[in-house]
Formats: structure tokens, sequence, C-alpha cells
């Protein structure tokens, strides 16, 4: 009880928001022999984090695993507060997707003492001790930059002068935006045509996305294109250069990664040219992964999503079924 009660007021004092989506929640791994899951998700940044949480969310019920959810609002110590307190609950398993990648030793140090198993989902760390989790579930963050950055190279190919290209950044540590940075310049830096004339973080959200690309606009004479670390801020960045008057996707050619309905209906409608998708789907496969470990069953170290491009036929023919 009073376990619990230190729980709920850590939580508290970090400003979480911690739910119980299934389930009326049992103190040591879960009542009436369900398994308990503490999930801390990254927050609700972005259309792929909504469709993210829901397939998280449904597969636990389905399931049959009783979920803890915890909403960090994109804050580090959140995330920690959070994790601390499904260490105190005595969860069975822990999954998580972290904010950013360094800073997770000491509380993952922690959860393996309890003898709790982690499983990161979406998100990597970069910490060198592999001991302090069990799997990673989720994209090849490196490929997905990569992609954008062939799509562009194929694009602009025959272009004769230098190609100005402004950069929306993910939220700054984050894996997403480390990887899909890097990708992106190992394909580029190949010609010295292609020039990233800016580049900023727009934290993975519309109004970010939107706010940092007026910026852009009115800083840099010639702008050819945008590179849009996710859907959301290129969405944001839409808004801002019909705002002065220029065409997307036409006055300024747009890449971006994810493939949400909002992002393929703009590329069916012209407005971005190409989308490199990232798949938020998670649960299904998270849950098996949950089963597994809580029986102390050997998982594969990293598995990664299967994931497609969208130009504007592929685009026109995914948005009938499209789901989020
Ligand atoms: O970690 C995945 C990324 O996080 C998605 O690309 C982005 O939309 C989200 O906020």
């Amino acid at each position: 009880m009073l376990k619990k009660r230190w729980a709920a007021a850590a939580a508290a004092a970090a400003g979480l928001v911690l739910l119980t989506a299934c389930g009326s929640g049992g103190s040591s791994g879960g009542s009436g022999g369900a398994i308990t899951l503490g999930f801390a998700q990254v927050g609700a940044e972005s259309g792929w984090r909504t469709a993210n949480t829901k397939s998280i969310q449904d597969s636990a019920k389905t399931a049959g695993i009783e979920l803890k959810f915890s909403d960090a609002q994109q804050k580090q110590e959140n995330q920690i507060s959070a994790i601390r307190s499904y260490i105190q609950q005595k969860v069975k398993v822990i999954a998580f997707s972290p904010v950013v990648e360094s800073g997770w030793e000491t509380v993952l140090k922690e959860a393996k003492t309890a003898n709790i198993p982690v499983i990161l989902t979406d998100r990597a760390i970069d910490s060198p001790d592999k001991t302090l989790y069990k799997t990673f579930l989720g994209s090849d963050f490196i490929a997905e930059g990569k992609k954008a950055g062939q799509w562009l190279t194929k694009e602009f190919g025959s272009a004769t002068g230098q190609v100005n290209i402004v950069e929306l950044q993910g939220t700054t540590g984050s894996a997403p935006a480390n990887d899909r940075k890097k990708g992106f310049a190992d394909v580029i830096s190949a010609d010295p045509k292609y020039k990233i004339v800016a580049s900023q973080t727009g934290e993975f959200t519309r109004a970010k996305g939107k706010e940092v690309m007026e910026a852009f606009l009115k800083s840099q004479p010639k702008i050819d294109v945008l590179y849009a670390h996710n859907d959301d801020m290129a969405l944001g960045a839409i808004e801002a250069i019909e705002a002065a008057g220029k065409v997307p996707g036409k006055d300024i050619k747009i890449v971006s990664v994810d493939g949400v309905k909002d992002a393929l209906q703009a590329l069916a409608d012209g407005k971005i040219n190409h989308v490199v998708e990232c798949n938020p789907l998670l649960g299904p496969q998270l849950m098996d992964l949950v089963k597994k470990v809580a029986a102390g069953e050997s998982v594969p170290e990293r598995i990664e999503t299967q994931e497609t491009e969208f130009d504007q036929a592929s685009a026109k023919a995914a948005l009938p079924q499209r789901q989020y």
C-alpha cells in the first residue's frame, strides 16, 4: 500500500499521466495471473505517436496483458520517474520508447537489480551495456534517412547548380533525429552540389515545424528542398510555405518520413513529393515479446520492422486502407 502511494506520489510530482488501460491492477506482476506491462511512452507529439499508442493499447487488450501506460510529454525525467514507479509496482515487464538516446544506465540498472526485464521499442539507447535490456523492436532510422537522400539525388540528379536544402530535425538527441540526419547526410555528401543551408529542430510537431519553416523562409533567399524528419513537421511547414505565397511540392520540393494519412493525402495532392515509411503499429509484435520475456524465453537482440516508400501513385493507392 505504502509502495503504491509512493509510486503515485512520484508520478504526480513528475507531472506524469499514468493510466491502467486494461484490468484492475495487481501489485506483483498482474492480478489473476495476467502479465503486467509498464509502458513509458514518449508523448503525443505526432500522428505517428498517436497510432503507436493506440496499437500498444489495443494489442495489450487483445493479448490479455494488463497495461500500465504513461505519457512522458517528451521529457526524459518523466520517463525515468515512470520507469521507477513501474519498478516500485513490481510489474512483470517494462517497455519504453526512449525520448533521447543517452542517460538511461542508472534507471535501467535499477530495473535489472529488481529482476524486471526491459524491452526497448521504437527508439534505441546509446549504452554499450546490452545487458540492460532484452531486445529492441523498431525501425532502422539510418536506412530511412538514406531512402530520403536517395530520392533527392534521383530527383535532382540532372540539376546543374547548387541544390539548397533545409532540414527540419526531430527531437534533439533522439535516435530518429540523429539517425535520419546521418543517413541522409551519408547519401547527399557524395555530390557537393547538395548543400544543407539551414537545419534546426522542429521537435517532431506540426506547430514547431511551421514556426521553424517560417524562419527558414525569411532567412534563406533560395530553398529548393525541405527534408523533414517526420510528416507532422512537413505538414506544418506546408502551411508556412503557402502563407509565404509559394507552392509546396513545386517551388519547394518536400520529402518526409512516417507515412501518416494526412501526409499521404498531401502527397496525393502534390504538396509533398516523397514519403519514407516508418511503421508505428508495433503493438502485436511487442505483446508477443512481452509474453516471451515474461516466460524467460530468449528473444532476438534486435527486431526491425518492414517498411516501404510512397510516391504520388502509391500514396493514392494506399490511402483508402490506411489505418492512421
Ligand atoms: O520515433 C519515431 C518518431 O517519433 C516518428 O517518426 C515521429 O513522428 C515520432 O514523433
